[in-house]
């Protein structure tokens, strides 16, 4: 399949960001035109900061730099309408950390704004991904791994409802269907790039994809990485002439591989990321031959300093692991001055990523007992779950 979104192959492109591919150094400027969403600008980060009465360092570094309607959700929930959450998850493989990062902001929004969340496993579309070589088998206990995962981020069990497409799909369907028809084969062509060759259950897909968003009769807000923006699109596009809210979006950067800032973590390159389930060990490995913004001595580092703009351990402490803005400006300028070398950087990366994986490969021990509460028990999943089985 030609999995390559013809909006967004231009001529002069340098880069490519489709919901299955990132190719080369992505320019999230351009990128933010193309795709036709809203760069979060001050004036509104504001005002969602005093929404939410905390700020966020992902906001606050603009990790999530983009949106769309953020401000009528705001207005929404200013005016006591409210809002709810989507995000989701295909489940082709152990996740990494660029994977988890949407959920603990999804978390941080549910805490602040008590909000319902929906979270979508894709078993159907991982499988459905030729490519990928995964059969459904592989794709259903995927779907058990990644949901212990989700679930140790700590989300509110009755305001949280986990689905898998494959088992809650009959009722998803009637919605499914009724989006469907709204969407020609030429429409999807040209957002995500199907050919003659792809197979029909991938073109169908996007309708699925849409149909959480249409979970409630208010405004969806979805937090994730931009890559997954085309389906919102169509959804914006159709969801008023089936009575319901257009979506809203907030759209993160990418966390860069730890192989350098080009193209996106893959399992195909195991070493580009750190999984969930690595090992201090694996973790130390990957991070110790990470790409670095270093000179190749140490002589000349600390006489003309390091690039922090491209070097990963300080990429990912600015992105995720480092809260504390004091300390990240320190970083940075004593990186730039030759203070601080590379090894140091990486040294206390690998204490951060060590420490946040023993916490969170725990929890994820506790949520084998906890699986029922997000899948069927909590209030929420009773209340979606009995639409299928009363
Ligand atoms: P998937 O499994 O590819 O990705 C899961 C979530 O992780 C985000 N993401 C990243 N975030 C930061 N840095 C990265 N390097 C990085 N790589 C991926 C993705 O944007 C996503 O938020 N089809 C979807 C599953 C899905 C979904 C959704 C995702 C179904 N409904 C609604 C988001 C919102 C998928 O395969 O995601």
């Amino acid at each position: 399949m030609n999995i390559f979104g013809s909006q967004n192959r231009r001529e002069d492109s340098d880069f490519i960001v489709t919901p299955w591919t990132v190719e080369g150094e992505v320019d999230y400027n351009k990128l933010v035109e193309r795709f036709g969403t809203s760069i979060i600008d001050d004036k509104l980060m504001e005002r969602f900061v005093r929404a939410a009465g905390e700020d966020h360092h992902l906001l606050r570094r603009r990790i999530f730099f983009s949106h769309r309607d953020l401000d009528k959700v705001l207005d929404d929930w200013e005016n006591g309408r409210g809002f709810f959450l989507y995000t989701g998850r295909g489940p082709s493989g152990p996740m990494h950390i660029g994977h988890i990062i949407p959920f603990y902001f999804t978390k941080w929004l549910q805490d602040r704004f008590k909000a319902n969340i929906y979270i979508q496993l894709t078993d159907d579309e991982k499988f459905l991904e030729e490519s990928r070589g995964l059969t459904l088998e592989d794709t259903l206990k995927w779907s058990y791994e990644n949901t212990l995962d989700i679930i140790a981020v700590g989300l509110d069990p009755d305001k949280t409802f986990i689905f898998q497409n494959t088992e809650y799909i009959k009722n998803m369907y009637p919605i499914a269907l009724k989006v469907a028809r709204k969407i020609n084969f030429s429409w999807v062509r040209a957002v995500f790039g199907f050919t003659h060759e792809s197979n029909i259950g991938m073109i169908f897909y996007p309708a699925l994809q849409i149909v959480p968003a249409l979970f409630e009769k208010k405004r969806c807000l979805i937090p994730a990485a931009i890559d997954q923006d085309p389906y919102w699109r169509i959804q914006r596009d159709i969801a008023e002439s089936l009575g319901y809210y257009k979506t809203a979006a907030i759209h993160s950067k990418f966390l860069p591989p730890l192989t350098g800032p080009v193209g996106k973590m893959s399992a195909s390159r195991p070493e580009s990321a750190i999984y969930l389930n690595d090992d201090e060990k694996t973790v130390r490995k990957k991070i110790w031959v990470a790409y670095s913004g270093g000179q190749p001595t140490v002589e000349l580092h600390r006489k003309l300093g390091g690039n922090p703009e491209v070097d990963v351990a300080f990429q990912w402490l600015k992105f995720f692991f480092e809260p504390d803005d004091n300390k990240i400006k320190k970083l940075e300028e004593d990186y730039r001055m030759g203070k601080i070398l590379s090894g140091e950087m990486k040294t206390l990366l690998i204490e951060k990523v060590t420490a946040f994986l023993e916490e969170h490969q725990a929890k994820r021990e506790e949520a084998k007992e906890l699986l029922h509460l997000y899948k069927y028990d909590g209030e929420l999943a009773r209340e979606m779950w009995k639409k299928i089985h009363v």
